[in-house]
């Protein structure tokens, strides 16, 4: 078992920011790497607020804050990562982008234990095929908002080595997380089971089935959700639970999965839920 002392993070958007956040309060120390500098600088603002409000809520000290921010490290240059651990990917969903990163990140880091991404879509077994060594490439999908969410999924690729799964879930529960290992397919656990519910949501609303409120209310009076299908959907964002099921009905094939017509006028006219203060609900 190898121990993960600093590790990685490629991408410091949405969700590298949360993960850098993470392995920093489990006192892990973190470089996040972004080609452009102007990212980093909103990647740095987010996690200042973000700590701040752990601390105006009482989970963190002032002191803690501070020692947190000491260990998250922001840089322009890929070679900062040498003598990292390990990496966690989490850039723009893009084969491209991904593609020469990970060639790249191959090529520089000899003796990483992992080399992880935290794409919701793409195959591992293909973000493997892009590196020399395919057996240290796995899977660690993350949930947002990721200080709050306990879960990462670990996604174990066609050629990943079972040495690389254990060390990558090890790192994953030091970092305060619960794991569960999932087969390198679509949707992994979450997205497979949850996305055909949301989409059939949709479809209730869209047939004029019952009202917006009532699907929902119903889900939460009747199953104990914390909320229902159509506000999670706006919560989520319609653009990108657009493109999750149009992934899954691509791998699947099974109607399910299929974005029904409605949601897909909504994502075209720039309806995409909480972000843009219009989706099944009104957030202006
Ligand atoms: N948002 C979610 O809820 C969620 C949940 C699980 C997984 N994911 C996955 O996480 C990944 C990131 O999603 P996000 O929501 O954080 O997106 P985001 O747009 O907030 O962040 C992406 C970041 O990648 C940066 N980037 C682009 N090209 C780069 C490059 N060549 N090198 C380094 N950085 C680069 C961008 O500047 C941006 O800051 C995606 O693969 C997505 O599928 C997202």
């Amino acid at each position: 078992m190898r121990s993960i002392n600093a590790v990685g993070i490629v991408g410091g958007g949405f969700m590298g920011s949360g993960i850098a956040e993470s392995c920093a309060r489990a006192e892990v120390p973190v470089i996040i790497y972004e080609p452009e500098a102007a990212p980093l600088e909103r990647s740095r603002a987010r996690l200042e607020e973000s700590l701040g409000r752990a601390v105006s809520r009482g989970r963190l000290s002032a002191e803690e804050r501070e020692a947190t921010l000491e260990r998250i490290s922001f840089s322009t240059d890929l070679d900062r990562f040498s003598g990292v651990d390990g990496v966690i990917e989490a850039v723009t969903e893009d084969v491209t982008v991904k593609g020469k990163l990970f060639q790249a990140l191959d090529r520089l880091l000899d003796d990483a234990v992992f080399l992880a991404s935290n794409t919701s879509s793409i195959p591992i077994a293909q973000i493997g095929s892009w590196t020399q060594r395919p057996e240290r490439v796995l899977g660690l999908h993350f949930f947002s908002p990721v200080p709050v969410m306990s879960l990462v999924e670990i996604v174990v690729g066609y050629r990943t080595d079972p040495d690389v799964v254990s060390d990558a879930e090890a790192f994953a529960r030091q970092i305060g997380k619960f794991t569960v290992r999932t087969k390198d397919r679509s949707g992994f656990i979450v997205n497979f089971l949850l996305v055909p519910y949301l989409m059939s949501g949709i479809r209730m609303f869209q047939d004029g089935f019952a009202s917006r409120e009532d699907i929902d209310e119903a889900m939460v009076r009747g199953c104990g959700h914390p909320m229902g299908p159509l506000t999670l959907a706006d919560f989520i964002g319609l653009d990108v639970l657009y493109a999750i099921g149009d992934a899954l009905f691509e791998e699947f094939k099974a109607p399910e999965y299929a974005p029904p017509p409605l949601l897909k006028r909504m994502v075209v006219s720039g309806a995409h839920g909480r972000k843009t203060g219009k989706g099944f609900y009104d957030y202006a």
